[in-house]
C-alpha cells in the first residue's frame, strides 16, 4: 500500500508537469535571453541559442518602445532611460524557472554606449549566484566596452564571467560559432534515453530513435505471433520484441513483412528487438547470423544479451563487430541490474542503448531505473502486466482499478501510462488484437 501511495503521488505531480520524467535525472541547460528593439539583437540570440540547443527567451517591457521612442538624440523616452542610471524599465513577466539553467547568454542593442537599462531590470530580477554568464550585442559600430564591465559588476561574486563579443547587423553563423567555441559553449550532447511521449519515441545513444511502446511476443505461438504483430502495426504500433528462446523471430519476420505490404509501412519504420540467449555466447556469429537469417527484414534495430552468463562480455564485443558492420543497429542489456552493469560496463566499446529489466507497479526498481537513466541509457520493462497468466492481480488491485475508472480508462492502460510517464519503454505481450488497440490507442498518449 506504501508502495502504491508513493506511486499514486508520483501520477498525480506528473498530471500537473506533463512530459517530465519522474526519475529522470535533472539536467542542466543554457538559457539565452534577448532584448531586442528592431530585431537585429534578435536574429543573434536565435543563432546562438540553435548552436547550444539553448532554450530562448526575450525580455519584453511592459510599455513596448515606439519608432519616436527609440528615435535617439532627440531627448526621447531612450534618450531619458539611458541618461539616468537608476532608471529600471518594467518586464513582462516570464514563468522561466531559472534554477533550471547553469549558463545563461545575455544579449542586447547598445543604447549610448550601455546595454538598455531593461537588460539591468533582468540582472536583478533573478540570482544567478554560481551561474557562468556571458553577453553579446548589436550596433552600428560601438564595441561591448564598459556595458559588459557594469553588468558584470552587478551581479554575484560568485558568477563565472565569460568574454563578450560585439557582432554587427546581420552577423553569421561562422562569427557566432567562433565566438562560442573560444569561450568553451560548445553544442550540449543531444540527451539520449529520455522518452518524448510527444512524438513516442526515445533517442538512444546509438544515434537511433525507437517507439515508446510496441509489442511483447513471449509464448506467442506462430499464428498467434504474425497476427499480434499484424495488429500492432495496423494499430501504429511499431516496436517489437522478440528473442531467440520465444522461438518466434521467424514468425515475428514474417508478421512484419506482411504488415509492411498490407498497410503501406517501411521497413524503416519498425524497430525489431532480438534477444541472444547465454547458451549462444560461447558462438555469438553463428547465433546473430541465425537471427538475421530467421527474422529475414535485412538487419536488426537491437540485439540484446537476455542474462548476465559465461561469455557475455564476448559475445558482447562480437555483437559491437556485427553493429560495425552495418548488420546490427543498436546493443542493449536484459536482466543487468546496478551491480552488474558496473561490472559489465568498463569491459565493453559500445555502452548498451536500453536496458530491459522486470517492472511493474509491484516491482517499481526505483534505484535500478534512475541508474540506468542517468547513464543515457533507455529503460524497458518487461512484464509490464505482471506477465502472462499473472495478470489478474494486478488489473484487478483495488487502487489502479479506482484510477481506471477516475479516468474512463481500462487498468492496463494506468499501469502503461505509469511506467511511460517514469520514462520506461513499454512491450506488453499480447494475442489478442483488442487488447493490442487498446494498448496502443488508449494509453494517454494520443
Ligand atoms: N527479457 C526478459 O527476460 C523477458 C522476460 C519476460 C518477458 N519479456 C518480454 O516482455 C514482454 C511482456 O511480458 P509478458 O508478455 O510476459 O507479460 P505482460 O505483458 O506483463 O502480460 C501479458 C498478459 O497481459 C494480457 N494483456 C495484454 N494487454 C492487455 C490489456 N490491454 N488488457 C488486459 N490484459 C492484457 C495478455 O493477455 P492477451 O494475450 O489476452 O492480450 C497476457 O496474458 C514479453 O512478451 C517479452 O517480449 C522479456
Ligand atoms: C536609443 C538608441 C541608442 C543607440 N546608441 C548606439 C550607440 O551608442 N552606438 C552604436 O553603435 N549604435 C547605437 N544604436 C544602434 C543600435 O545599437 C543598433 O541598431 C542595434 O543593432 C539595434 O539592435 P536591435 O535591433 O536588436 O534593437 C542605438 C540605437 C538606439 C535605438
Amino acid at each position: 500500500m506504501e508502495r502504491l501511495c508513493a506511486w499514486l503521488l508520483s501520477l498525480f505531480l506528473l498530471s500537473v508537469c506533463p512530459g517530465a520524467p519522474a526519475e529522470s535525472p535533472e539536467r542542466s541547460g543554457t538559457l539565452v535571453v534577448y532584448f531586442s528593439a528592431t530585431g537585429t539583437t534578435r536574429a543573434v540570440a536565435q543563432q546562438v541559442a540553435q548552436y547550444l540547443g539553448a532554450d530562448l527567451l526575450e525580455i519584453e517591457p511592459e510599455v513596448p518602445y515606439t519608432a519616436e521612442d527609440l528615435a535617439y538624440y532627440t531627448g526621447g523616452r531612450c534618450d531619458q532611460e539611458q541618461d539616468d542610471p537608476a532608471v529600471r524599465p518594467g518586464m513582462r513577466s516570464t514563468a522561466i524557472e531559472m534554477d533550471r539553467y547553469d549558463t545563461v547568454l545575455i544579449g542586447y542593442p547598445i543604447w549610448h554606449g550601455q546595454a538598455p537599462r531593461i537588460v539591468q531590470t533582468f540582472l536583478e530580477s533573478y540570482d544567478f549566484a554560481g551561474k557562468t554568464l556571458a553577453v553579446f550585442c548589436t550596433s552600428h559600430s560601438s564595441g561591448l566596452g564598459s556595458s559588459e564591465t557594469i553588468l558584470h559588476a552587478s551581479v554575484s561574486d560568485t558568477v563565472r564571467w565569460l568574454s563578450g563579443r560585439r557582432f554587427p547587423s546581420g552577423a553569421s553563423g561562422e562569427e557566432i560559432r567562433d565566438w562560442l567555441d573560444s569561450i568553451g559553449l560548445t553544442p550540449a550532447a543531444p540527451v539520449t534515453g529520455v522518452l518524448d511521449l510527444e512524438s513516442r519515441t526515445v533517442l538512444l545513444n546509438s544515434g537511433y530513435t525507437m517507439p515508446v511502446l510496441g509489442l511483447g511476443t513471449y509464448a506467442l505461438d506462430h499464428e498467434t505471433c504474425i497476427q499480434s504483430v499484424m495488429s500492432l502495426i495496423e494499430n501504429g504500433g511499431r516496436l517489437i520484441d522478440t528473442a531467440y528462446m520465444y522461438g518466434n523471430e521467424e514468425a515475428v519476420g514474417e508478421g512484419v513483412r506482411r504488415a509492411m505490404a498490407a498497410y503501406g509501412v517501411s521497413r524503416e519504420e519498425i524497430f525489431v528487438i532480438t534477444k541472444l540467449y547465454p547458451s549462444q555466447f560461447s558462438e555469438p556469429e553463428k547465433a546473430m547470423d541465425m537471427a538475421l537469417e530467421k527474422l529475414d527484414l535485412g538487419y536488426i534495430d537491437m540485439m540484446l544479451l537476455h542474462h548476465p552468463g559465461a561469455g557475455d562480455v564476448q559475445a558482447w564485443l562480437a555483437m559491437e563487430r556485427y553493429v560495425e558492420e552495418g548488420r546490427i543497429r543498436s546493443l542493449g542489456l536484459s536482466n543487468w541490474y546496478v551491480e552488474e552493469l558496473t561490472e559489465f560496463l568498463p569491459q565493453v566499446h559500445i555502452p548498451p542503448a536500453l536496458v530491459q529489466n522486470e517492472i511493474h507497479p509491484y516491482y517499481q526498481e526505483k534505484d535500478v531505473v534512475p541508474f540506468i537513466q542517468g547513464k543515457g541509457m533507455a529503460v524497458q520493462c518487461w512484464y509490464p502486466l505482471g506477465g502472462r497468466g499473472y495478470t489478474r492481480e494486478l488489473l484487478t488491485d483495488p487502487t489502479i482499478v479506482e484510477i481506471a475508472q477516475a479516468h474512463q480508462v481500462s487498468a492496463a492502460q494506468v499501469i502503461l501510462r505509469w511506467d511511460l510517464q517514469r520514462g520506461v519503454v513499454v512491450i506488453p505481450g499480447s494475442s489478442n488484437p483488442e487488447h493490442i488497440r487498446e494498448t496502443w490507442t488508449c494509453s494517454g498518449l494520443s
